[in-house]
Protein backbone atom coordinates (compact mmCIF):
# COMPACT_ATOMS: atom_id res chain seq x y z
CA UNK A 1 0.00 0.00 0.00
CA UNK A 2 1.42 2.93 -0.93
CA UNK A 3 1.20 5.90 1.53
CA UNK A 4 -0.70 9.13 0.64
CA UNK A 5 0.90 12.61 1.05
CA UNK A 6 0.53 15.78 0.74
CA UNK A 7 3.44 17.91 -0.04
CA UNK A 8 2.68 21.43 1.36
CA UNK A 9 5.57 23.76 0.26
CA UNK A 10 7.26 27.24 -0.81
CA UNK A 11 8.59 25.90 -4.36
CA UNK A 12 11.90 27.84 -4.12
CA UNK A 13 14.83 25.41 -5.41
CA UNK A 14 15.22 23.02 -2.65
CA UNK A 15 11.54 22.57 -2.41
CA UNK A 16 11.60 21.32 -6.31
CA UNK A 17 14.37 19.20 -5.82
CA UNK A 18 12.28 17.59 -2.93
CA UNK A 19 9.14 17.26 -5.44
CA UNK A 20 11.46 16.26 -7.76
CA UNK A 21 13.25 13.12 -5.25
CA UNK A 22 9.50 12.60 -4.14
CA UNK A 23 8.38 11.84 -7.49
CA UNK A 24 11.24 8.77 -7.12
CA UNK A 25 9.80 7.21 -3.99
CA UNK A 26 7.83 3.92 -4.99
CA UNK A 27 6.64 4.37 -1.24
CA UNK A 28 4.83 7.55 -2.05
CA UNK A 29 1.00 8.67 -3.56
CA UNK A 30 1.69 12.11 -3.46
CA UNK A 31 -2.00 13.10 -3.59
CA UNK A 32 -1.61 16.95 -3.70
CA UNK A 33 0.93 19.91 -3.76
CA UNK A 34 -0.68 22.64 -1.82
CA UNK A 35 1.52 26.48 -2.30
CA UNK A 36 2.58 29.21 0.26
CA UNK A 37 4.22 32.26 0.91
CA UNK A 38 7.67 31.56 2.01
CA UNK A 39 11.26 31.97 -0.06
CA UNK A 40 8.97 33.99 -2.64
CA UNK A 41 5.31 35.47 -2.80
CA UNK A 42 2.56 32.70 -3.38
CA UNK A 43 1.86 33.61 -6.62
CA UNK A 44 5.17 32.46 -7.75
CA UNK A 45 5.50 29.31 -5.22
CA UNK A 46 1.60 28.01 -6.63
CA UNK A 47 3.20 28.78 -10.68
CA UNK A 48 6.29 26.90 -9.85
CA UNK A 49 4.18 23.80 -8.44
CA UNK A 50 1.91 23.88 -11.41
CA UNK A 51 4.54 24.64 -13.98
CA UNK A 52 6.66 21.86 -12.20
CA UNK A 53 3.76 18.96 -12.90
CA UNK A 54 2.94 20.04 -16.69
CA UNK A 55 6.63 20.07 -17.12
CA UNK A 56 7.17 16.85 -15.70
CA UNK A 57 3.58 15.44 -17.49
CA UNK A 58 2.29 14.74 -13.94
CA UNK A 59 -1.36 15.06 -12.83
CA UNK A 60 -0.79 15.84 -9.53
CA UNK A 61 -3.40 18.45 -7.98
CA UNK A 62 -1.73 21.75 -7.30
CA UNK A 63 -3.30 23.76 -4.77
CA UNK A 64 -3.21 27.83 -3.94
CA UNK A 65 -2.54 28.61 -0.67
CA UNK A 66 -1.65 31.30 1.61
CA UNK A 67 -0.40 35.06 0.92
CA UNK A 68 0.80 36.07 4.33
CA UNK A 69 1.71 34.26 7.64
CA UNK A 70 -1.10 34.32 10.13
CA UNK A 71 0.24 37.59 11.54
CA UNK A 72 -0.13 39.30 8.15
CA UNK A 73 3.66 40.32 7.99
CA UNK A 74 4.25 41.01 4.93
CA UNK A 75 7.96 40.64 5.33
CA UNK A 76 8.26 37.22 5.29
CA UNK A 77 10.27 36.01 1.83
CA UNK A 78 13.82 35.65 1.73
CA UNK A 79 16.27 37.47 -0.34
CA UNK A 80 15.63 37.23 -4.25
CA UNK A 81 19.18 36.15 -4.32
CA UNK A 82 18.58 33.18 -2.28
CA UNK A 83 16.47 31.06 -4.44
CA UNK A 84 16.01 33.94 -7.43
CA UNK A 85 13.26 36.22 -8.38
CA UNK A 86 10.46 33.95 -8.73
CA UNK A 87 11.87 31.00 -6.60
CA UNK A 88 13.25 28.61 -9.27
CA UNK A 89 16.95 30.41 -9.50
CA UNK A 90 17.39 30.78 -12.97
CA UNK A 91 15.98 28.17 -14.53
CA UNK A 92 12.22 29.30 -16.29
CA UNK A 93 10.00 26.56 -16.41
CA UNK A 94 7.40 27.05 -19.66
CA UNK A 95 4.11 28.16 -18.16
CA UNK A 96 1.66 25.74 -17.57
CA UNK A 97 -1.12 25.02 -20.07
CA UNK A 98 -3.27 22.72 -19.81
CA UNK A 99 -3.41 21.54 -16.05
CA UNK A 100 -5.25 24.01 -13.78
CA UNK A 101 -5.29 24.79 -10.04
CA UNK A 102 -7.67 22.68 -7.58
CA UNK A 103 -10.55 25.43 -7.17
CA UNK A 104 -9.97 24.45 -3.18
CA UNK A 105 -7.58 26.89 -1.06
CA UNK A 106 -4.66 24.74 0.49
CA UNK A 107 -6.55 23.96 4.00
CA UNK A 108 -9.22 22.91 2.39
CA UNK A 109 -7.52 20.58 0.15
CA UNK A 110 -5.63 19.21 2.95
CA UNK A 111 -8.56 18.56 5.22
CA UNK A 112 -11.01 16.87 2.69
CA UNK A 113 -8.54 14.74 1.30
CA UNK A 114 -7.18 13.65 4.59
CA UNK A 115 -10.67 12.70 5.92
CA UNK A 116 -10.88 10.69 2.43
CA UNK A 117 -8.19 8.76 3.92
CA UNK A 118 -9.36 7.86 7.11
CA UNK A 119 -6.37 8.97 8.99
CA UNK A 120 -3.44 7.41 6.77
CA UNK A 121 -2.56 10.74 5.27
CA UNK A 122 0.94 12.26 5.98
CA UNK A 123 2.27 15.40 5.18
CA UNK A 124 5.62 17.00 4.07
CA UNK A 125 5.72 20.59 4.80
CA UNK A 126 9.28 22.32 3.66
CA UNK A 127 7.71 26.11 3.66
CA UNK A 128 6.01 28.32 6.56
CA UNK A 129 3.67 25.88 8.50
CA UNK A 130 0.66 28.49 7.68
CA UNK A 131 -1.50 26.09 5.92
CA UNK A 132 -1.72 23.78 8.51
CA UNK A 133 -2.00 26.24 11.00
CA UNK A 134 -5.12 27.30 8.82
CA UNK A 135 -6.36 24.04 8.04
CA UNK A 136 -6.05 23.02 12.27
CA UNK A 137 -8.09 26.74 13.12
CA UNK A 138 -11.26 25.98 10.26
CA UNK A 139 -11.65 22.25 11.20
CA UNK A 140 -11.25 21.03 14.76
CA UNK A 141 -11.52 17.35 13.87
CA UNK A 142 -8.60 17.28 10.92
CA UNK A 143 -5.91 16.00 13.66
CA UNK A 144 -7.73 12.48 13.50
CA UNK A 145 -7.14 12.47 10.05
CA UNK A 146 -3.54 13.58 9.56
CA UNK A 147 -1.07 9.95 10.52
CA UNK A 148 1.90 12.32 10.87
CA UNK A 149 3.82 15.43 9.69
CA UNK A 150 7.34 15.93 8.84
CA UNK A 151 8.76 19.22 8.40
CA UNK A 152 11.83 20.78 7.36
CA UNK A 153 12.21 23.85 10.08
CA UNK A 154 13.81 25.12 12.79
CA UNK A 155 17.17 23.82 14.66
CA UNK A 156 18.41 22.72 17.67
CA UNK A 157 21.59 25.17 17.62
CA UNK A 158 21.66 28.58 15.98
CA UNK A 159 19.77 29.92 12.32
CA UNK A 160 20.20 30.95 8.73
CA UNK A 161 17.73 34.43 9.01
CA UNK A 162 19.74 35.28 12.46
CA UNK A 163 21.89 33.56 14.75
CA UNK A 164 18.37 32.30 16.54
CA UNK A 165 15.79 31.12 13.73
CA UNK A 166 15.46 29.36 11.09
CA UNK A 167 13.79 30.77 7.92
CA UNK A 168 10.45 28.75 7.37
CA UNK A 169 9.72 29.18 11.28
CA UNK A 170 10.75 32.68 11.48
CA UNK A 171 8.24 33.43 8.53
CA UNK A 172 5.37 31.88 10.70
CA UNK A 173 6.28 30.91 14.37
CA UNK A 174 2.56 31.20 15.68
CA UNK A 175 2.25 28.41 12.34
CA UNK A 176 4.63 26.31 14.19
CA UNK A 177 3.35 26.90 17.74
CA UNK A 178 -0.72 25.52 16.67
CA UNK A 179 1.21 22.87 14.91
CA UNK A 180 2.92 21.68 18.23
CA UNK A 181 0.11 22.48 19.99
CA UNK A 182 -2.06 19.66 18.01
CA UNK A 183 -1.10 16.34 18.99
CA UNK A 184 0.02 15.35 15.63
CA UNK A 185 2.90 13.14 15.78
CA UNK A 186 5.70 15.44 13.96
CA UNK A 187 9.17 14.95 13.20
CA UNK A 188 11.36 18.07 12.89
CA UNK A 189 14.13 18.11 9.87
CA UNK A 190 16.28 21.48 11.50
CA UNK A 191 19.44 22.84 10.59
CA UNK A 192 21.49 21.19 12.69
CA UNK A 193 21.05 18.39 10.49
CA UNK A 194 20.16 20.02 7.56
CA UNK A 195 22.96 22.24 6.62
CA UNK A 196 25.36 18.98 7.02
CA UNK A 197 23.14 17.29 4.02
CA UNK A 198 25.48 19.22 1.25
CA UNK A 199 25.64 18.27 -2.16
CA UNK A 200 28.30 19.26 -4.74
CA UNK A 201 29.36 19.44 -8.17
CA UNK A 202 30.09 15.96 -8.01
CA UNK A 203 26.26 14.91 -7.35
CA UNK A 204 25.46 17.46 -9.98
CA UNK A 205 27.29 15.94 -12.36
CA UNK A 206 25.85 12.64 -11.61
CA UNK A 207 22.65 13.86 -11.68
CA UNK A 208 23.04 16.10 -14.70
CA UNK A 209 24.06 12.20 -16.38
CA UNK A 210 20.53 10.99 -15.99
CA UNK A 211 19.72 13.20 -18.85
CA UNK A 212 15.85 12.91 -17.98
CA UNK A 213 13.83 16.36 -17.58
CA UNK A 214 14.03 15.88 -13.55
CA UNK A 215 17.95 14.67 -13.89
CA UNK A 216 18.55 17.76 -15.77
CA UNK A 217 16.09 20.34 -13.94
CA UNK A 218 17.57 18.99 -10.36
CA UNK A 219 21.25 19.54 -11.74
CA UNK A 220 20.66 23.13 -13.24
CA UNK A 221 18.87 23.84 -9.40
CA UNK A 222 21.80 22.46 -7.62
CA UNK A 223 24.08 24.31 -9.85
CA UNK A 224 22.85 27.56 -8.89
CA UNK A 225 22.52 26.81 -5.25
CA UNK A 226 26.29 25.74 -5.20
CA UNK A 227 27.07 28.74 -6.69
CA UNK A 228 25.33 31.24 -4.14
CA UNK A 229 26.19 29.01 -0.86
CA UNK A 230 27.05 31.78 1.43
CA UNK A 231 29.26 28.64 3.56
CA UNK A 232 31.89 29.32 0.57
CA UNK A 233 32.13 25.94 0.55
CA UNK A 234 30.40 25.22 -2.73
CA UNK A 235 27.80 22.35 -1.71
CA UNK A 236 24.45 23.06 -1.57
CA UNK A 237 21.88 22.52 1.49
CA UNK A 238 19.14 20.11 0.96
CA UNK A 239 17.02 20.94 3.52
CA UNK A 240 14.17 20.45 2.19
CA UNK A 241 14.80 17.12 0.48
CA UNK A 242 16.32 15.64 3.82
CA UNK A 243 12.71 16.20 5.62
CA UNK A 244 11.40 14.14 2.74
CA UNK A 245 14.13 11.33 4.03
CA UNK A 246 13.01 11.42 7.63
CA UNK A 247 9.61 10.29 5.99
CA UNK A 248 11.04 7.56 3.47
CA UNK A 249 14.11 6.69 4.21
CA UNK A 250 14.63 7.50 8.46
CA UNK A 251 17.51 4.99 9.03
CA UNK A 252 19.85 7.77 7.24
CA UNK A 253 19.24 9.66 10.36
CA UNK A 254 19.07 9.69 14.46
CA UNK A 255 16.09 11.12 16.27
CA UNK A 256 15.24 11.74 19.98
CA UNK A 257 11.99 13.17 20.69
CA UNK A 258 11.30 16.34 23.12
CA UNK A 259 9.08 18.51 24.24
CA UNK A 260 9.13 21.58 21.37
CA UNK A 261 7.64 25.17 21.07
CA UNK A 262 7.94 28.22 18.53
CA UNK A 263 8.97 31.38 20.70
CA UNK A 264 6.39 34.07 19.47
CA UNK A 265 7.75 36.79 20.74
CA UNK A 266 11.11 38.09 22.14
CA UNK A 267 13.11 41.06 20.13
CA UNK A 268 15.95 38.76 19.14
CA UNK A 269 14.64 35.26 19.41
CA UNK A 270 11.30 35.34 17.51
CA UNK A 271 11.28 32.08 15.39
CA UNK A 272 13.59 30.39 17.62
CA UNK A 273 12.81 26.90 17.74
CA UNK A 274 12.87 25.46 21.69
CA UNK A 275 13.60 22.70 22.09
CA UNK A 276 14.04 21.02 25.64
CA UNK A 277 17.05 19.35 24.64
CA UNK A 278 18.17 19.11 28.13
CA UNK A 279 14.50 17.11 29.46
CA UNK A 280 13.89 20.26 32.06
CA UNK A 281 10.32 20.67 30.85
CA UNK A 282 7.59 19.06 33.02
CA UNK A 283 5.64 18.72 29.37
CA UNK A 284 5.88 14.72 27.57
CA UNK A 285 7.56 15.26 24.44
CA UNK A 286 5.91 16.55 21.10
CA UNK A 287 8.23 16.49 18.64
CA UNK A 288 10.42 13.43 17.06
CA UNK A 289 13.52 15.67 16.38
CA UNK A 290 16.22 14.66 13.67
CA UNK A 291 19.91 14.64 15.70
CA UNK A 292 22.19 13.02 13.61
CA UNK A 293 22.64 12.11 10.10
CA UNK A 294 24.85 9.68 7.59
CA UNK A 295 25.36 12.14 5.16
CA UNK A 296 26.92 9.46 2.14
CA UNK A 297 23.45 7.36 3.15
CA UNK A 298 21.23 10.43 2.23
CA UNK A 299 23.01 11.67 -0.86
CA UNK A 300 23.00 8.38 -2.14
CA UNK A 301 19.68 7.71 -1.67
CA UNK A 302 18.67 10.98 -3.08
CA UNK A 303 20.54 10.74 -6.41
CA UNK A 304 18.39 7.78 -6.49
CA UNK A 305 15.38 9.44 -6.28
CA UNK A 306 16.09 11.47 -8.49
CA UNK A 307 17.08 8.92 -11.42
CA UNK A 308 14.00 6.77 -10.54
CA UNK A 309 11.44 9.85 -11.07
CA UNK A 310 13.56 10.68 -14.36
CA UNK A 311 12.47 7.08 -15.42
CA UNK A 312 9.20 7.09 -14.49
CA UNK A 313 8.89 10.88 -16.31
CA UNK A 314 10.45 9.43 -19.43
CA UNK A 315 8.15 6.80 -19.36
CA UNK A 316 5.47 8.52 -18.59
CA UNK A 317 6.29 11.53 -21.08
CA UNK A 318 6.10 9.19 -24.33
O1 LIG B 1 15.81 27.41 6.05
C1 LIG B 1 15.68 26.56 4.95
C2 LIG B 1 14.27 26.51 4.50
O2 LIG B 1 13.85 27.80 4.11
C3 LIG B 1 14.05 25.62 3.26
O3 LIG B 1 12.77 25.08 3.31
C4 LIG B 1 14.15 26.59 2.13
O4 LIG B 1 13.40 26.18 0.98
C5 LIG B 1 13.50 27.81 2.74
O5 LIG B 1 12.09 27.66 2.61
CA1 LIG C 1 11.23 25.40 1.44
Amino acid sequence: MKRPFIIDCDTGTDDTIAILAALGCEEMEIVGITSVNGNVAEKHTSQNNLDLMEYLGRDIPVAHGAWLPLSGSRDSNTDPKIHGKTGLGNTELPHAVKLQFDPRIAATFIYEEAKKRKGEMELLVTGPMTNIAIALAEHDDLKQYIKHIYFMGGSTVGGNVNSTAEFNIWADPEALHAELMSGIPTTMVGLNVSNRAVMTDIQEQRIRSYGSREGILAADLLLYMIARTKFGDYAARMHDPLALAAAIYPECMEYESYYGDAECTGTYTRGHTAIDIFRKSQNDPNVTVATEINVPLFSEWLCERIRIAGEKGEELRK
